[in-house]
């Protein structure tokens, strides 16, 4: 299996400590809190053609123990990933926080296409044509206006919007669904909450990367040397087979190769949470371990054909060697079986087990998002040169071949996303919250990379940057918040607070 350039907006499933089972072993509270797999809210799989009579079943769970008569409801979308990811985030997480705060009925809206709300019968680029940002809202909207809550949690009641006010919560792409969906229909959603909401989307994100070396003076400097090395070698006729051959990877292109390279920092330094048990941070032990210099009798410096590389970049090779060649040979695939995206057949794989494709397919079709390396000169770089636009947009051509009904764009339509506000987006009672060392921020309303100009941190609009923090770092919460850090706890607070002054002023509309 090839592994592939991934974008990863969220914490991978993998990397995710957390799954339903912490969910069921909840004890006492289980008695009101529905586990609901069975439930599903029948969707069309085109909200747009009438004359397209499918439908499907999304998936969505309630937690109802916090409920008080007249309470709202906490939607949290469920974003680019199974929902039972998500189901923390409504027992002890930030929906939990502001049901717990209002009396509200916190739920998780599974997203088309993840988890079981699949609409198709495999990934095919046609069979993919129905998941676009405006048919994934739709269904959004569809569900606040129809579901039956009551049926589901027996509580007498109407729970459709507008009448019961809806919080719309997401965090990283489900938190620029967030946004997206206050301004788009902003008769059912009454107020939201976008955390770290990648709300401009962009075909180059170079600043991705540029975040964590300003986040790690301590290893940056020792890794982008290193990666400059490789760039000198890279351009080097006499050089660019050594290079690889150093690392174990021979025979790779130059794109391949750096890629693998940088594999070490993508999602390494995003993964992180304040919580060790939900978020690791694999970048940070990286981190430590390039910047130290060998003990003697160890060699700090070796000679690559007419250059001399420092430990630096020596500690690089290992890292590579122990963490990447050494795992692949141990399968008994090649190099090339491993890190060459070079076989089309293999990328063009497209039954339901191939759950990277949905996601895959938004970024080629609406989000962009290419971490490249740096353009502007004089900023170091942490992927080296051949991580280029071209490279990582390939794909796109390779997995997914022009259908009958559809063909992915040569390049994302970023401005499809960009025309709700990109880095502008604003409404009342919609609430930006991003972290201050997220290396999404860049594609956020909080981005110092697009000289924006500030704004004002108000209760109807606010807008907070959380200190020391990286990937929505305020959607997981612990049932005893004190427990929290500071920052955490802070924010969990402040959301609590604007959320019930957004409340107060609550109407529900005349008939
Ligand atoms: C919900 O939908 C899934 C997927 O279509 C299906 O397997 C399951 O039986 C449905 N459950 C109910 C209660 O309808
Ligand atoms: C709900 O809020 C109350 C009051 O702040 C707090 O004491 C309690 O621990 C919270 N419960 C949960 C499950 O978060
Ligand atoms: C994918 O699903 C569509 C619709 O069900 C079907 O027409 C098509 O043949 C399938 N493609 C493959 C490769 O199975
Ligand atoms: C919701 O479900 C309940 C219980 O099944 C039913 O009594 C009620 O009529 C339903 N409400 C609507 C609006 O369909
Ligand atoms: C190494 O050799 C290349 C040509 O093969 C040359 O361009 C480069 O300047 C040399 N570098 C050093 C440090 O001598
Ligand atoms: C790799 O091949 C060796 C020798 O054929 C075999 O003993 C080993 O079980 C294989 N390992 C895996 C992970 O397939
Ligand atoms: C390409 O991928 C296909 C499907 O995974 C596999 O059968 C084939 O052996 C691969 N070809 C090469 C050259 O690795």
């Amino acid at each position: 299996m090839v592994l592939l350039p991934t974008l990863l907006l969220t914490w991978s499933s993998l990397a995710y400590g957390l799954s339903s089972h912490a969910f069921h072993a909840l004890g006492p509270q289980a008695v009101k809190l529905w586990r609901l797999e069975k439930i599903n809210f029948t969707q069309p799989l085109d909200h747009f053609d009438k004359t397209n009579k499918f439908t499907f079943s999304q998936r969505f769970w309630v937690n109802a123990q916090f409920y008080q008569p007249g309470g709202p409801v906490i939607l949290l979308d469920g974003g680019e990933t199974s929902g039972t990811d998500r189901l923390p985030y409504i027992s002890t997480g930030v929906a939990a926080k502001i049901a717990n705060a209002t009396g509200g009925l916190a739920l998780v809206l599974e997203h088309r296409y993840y988890g079981n709300s699949i609409p198709v019968a495999n990934f095919s680029t046609d069979s993919l044509r129905w998941l676009t940002n405006e048919q994934a809202m739709a269904d959004s909207a569809n569900f606040m206006a129809n579901v039956n809550l009551s049926a589901v949690t027996g509580i007498p009641g109407d729970f459709t919007a507008p009448k019961t006010p809806y919080i719309y919560y997401g965090g990283s792409y489900a938190g620029a669904r967030s946004a997206h969906m206050k301004v788009t229909y902003p008769n059912l959603v009454y107020g939201a909450i976008a955390s770290s909401g990648v709300t401009h989307a962009a075909v180059n994100l170079w600043e991705y990367y540029d975040v964590i070396r300003n986040a790690t003076p301590q290893c940056s400097p020792v890794f982008s040397k290193a990666i400059e090395t490789v760039n000198i070698a890279l351009s080097n006729k006499d050089l660019n087979g050594p290079v690889k051959d150093m690392f174990g990877l021979t025979g790779l292109t130059d794109a391949d190769f750096a890629s693998v390279l940088a594999d070490v920092p993508l999602g390494g330094w995003q993964n992180s949470n304040w919580d060790p048990s939900v978020g690791s941070d694999s970048w940070t032990p990286f981190c430590e371990m390039i910047a130290k210099p060998p003990a003697a009798p160890a060699p700090q410096t070796r000679v690559l054909g007419n250059m001399t590389v420092d430990f630096g970049f020596l500690n690089l090779v290992n890292y590579i060697q122990q963490n990447f060649v050494s795992r692949c040979l141990r399968t008994n695939q090649t190099i090339a079986d491993c890190f060459s995206t070079a076989n089309d057949t293999s990328l063009q794989e497209d039954d339901l087990s191939q759950t990277w494709r949905p996601w895959q397919f938004q970024v080629c079709t609406a989000w962009g998002f290419f971490m490249v390396s740096p353009p502007p000169a004089g900023v170091p770089p942490m992927v080296a040169t051949p991580i280029t636009i071209d490279y990582l947009s390939e794909i796109c051509k390779q997995a997914y071949p022009p259908g009958e009904h559809f063909k992915v764009p040569p390049l994302p339509n970023v401005e499809d996303v960009n025309r709700l506000g990109g880095f502008f987006i604003a409404a009342d009672r919609l609430a930006i919250v991003d972290g201050e060392l997220d290396p999404w921020r860049p594609a956020t309303a909080h981005s110092s990379y697009a000289h924006l100009p500030p704004r004002q941190d108000t209760t109807l609009r606010p807008f907070k940057l959380i200190p020391q923090a990286v990937h929505h770092y305020d959607e997981n919460g612990l049932a005893d918040q004190s427990l929290e850090p500071p920052q955490i706890q802070d924010i969990h607070n402040e959301e609590i607070a604007f959320v019930k002054a957004w409340l107060k002023d609550f109407k529900p509309p005349k008939h």
